[in-house]
């Protein structure tokens, strides 16, 4: 992968204010796409599904993790659980729907291979005449799992990376602490409302578009309204610890401005009345409000296709109250609506040839550069992390 600065042959010198993007075809090419999957998507942990969406032993979510379909399920021990979906007898997948309930276990539609709720081999026809079958041995391939912000985070790595290092991270990067989401107690909030989003882009531009603002007093006028410094073109996720704040005739953060909720928990004064965007790398986006949050999670499936789920939360006493969220989802609906619409606007762009050799990022935009260095360099990484 080059940039035109990079390999030099696009002639033009940029000038100091400018500094070149990825090149086209790294949003189109499915062999750029496979790497990714590959080396980022099947390497990092993987926000893959909200705990709470299976409550009881047995229910069940199939995800796309890179190139992998993944079983989340809770077991009997009320331990949420990942496996690949693939049966260990000749490889059938074994839960084609996307989400569901098991009474007590998993059994594969083609030959009846069965596996309890924890992965092992229970049954099989004709299993006791084959006792030599050692029931762990082929029970389903586990996957690594972490609960963090009551979301199943999940690893395909042999030797996953440390949490802390890579997802808590860039959160800290962000926040200047780990303190400072822990105040929003995310991991209590109850789920008051779910869209899901089918973008027909690549999700590097939809990471890029989150990373900055030069676009929103083109695209969000209801964002505007409400976080004036935001049609500055600001680079409100450059800064460590940078809120932004609230306009004076906002009361909460809603599509009208009007009054939202009370703050949640322990959310402190200096929080109160601003709004934190994080990038947590790959593929998770956490937008912070006194009174909500609300968190994307973008599954890639091919160069030009990202599904985006986007859960917004809330206390539970707000949901349980069946009090009236519309009007704070509707905000950030039209804002998702308004970013995804420009990243397809450019997915048919990347593989023009006035593209070929990229685009360019201005000052505001300077950051993204980062990220692109980011991609750059793992997708350079071989497996045993040799360059
Ligand atoms: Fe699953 Fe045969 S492939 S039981
Ligand atoms: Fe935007």
């Amino acid at each position: 992968m080059t940039t035109p600065a990079a390999d030099g042959d696009s002639g033009a010198e940029l000038p100091e204010s400018l500094i070149p993007t990825l090149a086209g075809y790294t949003y189109t090419d499915p062999s750029v796409f496979a790497l990714e999957q590959e080396r980022i998507f099947e390497q990092m942990w993987f926000c893959a599904v909200r705990g709470a969406d299976l409550p009881k032993p047995g229910d069940f979510r199939t995800v796309q993790v890179g190139r992998e379909s993944v079983l989340v399920t809770r077991s009997r021990d009320g331990v949420l659980r990942a496996f690949l979906n693939i049966c260990r007898h000749r490889g059938a997948r074994l839960c084609t729907e996307e989400t569901g309930s098991v009474k007590r276990n998993f059994q594969c539609p083609y030959h009846a291979w069965t596996y309890g709720l924890d992965g092992k081999l229970v049954a099989a026809p004709n299993l006791t005449s084959m006792p030599d079958i050692d029931r762990t041995e082929y029970g389903l391939k586990p996957v690594h799992l972490r609960e963090w912000l009551g979301y199943a985070w999940l690893c395909l790595a042999q030797e996953p990376p440390s949490f802390a290092d890579t997802v808590q991270a860039d959160v800290v990067q962000r926040l200047g602490s780990l303190e400072a989401i822990d105040n929003y107690e995310v991991e209590d909030l109850e789920l008051g409302r779910r869209i899901t989003y089918d973008v027909k882009a690549n999700w590097k531009l939809i990471i890029e578009n989150f990373m900055e603002c030069y676009h929103c007093a083109t695209i969000h006028p209801e964002l505007t309204e409400v976080l004036p410094e935001f049609a500055d073109g600001y680079a409100a996720q450059f800064f460590v610890g940078h809120g932004a704040e609230f306009g004076e005739d906002v009361s909460g953060f809603t599509v009208d401005g009007s009054e939202g909720f009370d703050r949640l928990g322990g959310v402190e004064s200096d929080q109160d009345r601003k709004y934190y965007a994080i990038t947590v790398r790959p593929q998770v986006f956490i937008n912070l409000v006194p009174d909500h949050v609300i968190l994307h999670r973008m599954f890639p499936l091919s160069e030009d296709r990202t599904i985006v789920e986007c859960d917004w939360l809330y206390s539970k006493d707000v949901v349980a109250s069946g009090r009236d969220v519309s009007r704070s989802v509707e905000l950030f609906h039209r804002v998702n609506q308004q970013d995804f619409d420009a990243c397809e606007r450019c997915q048919p762009a990347m593989s023009s040839r006035a593209y070929a050799d990229g685009g360019v990022l201005v000052p505001s935009e300077h950051h993204i550069g980062e990220f692109h260095e980011w991609v750059q360099t793992t997708l350079a990484q071989t497996k045993d992390g040799e360059r």
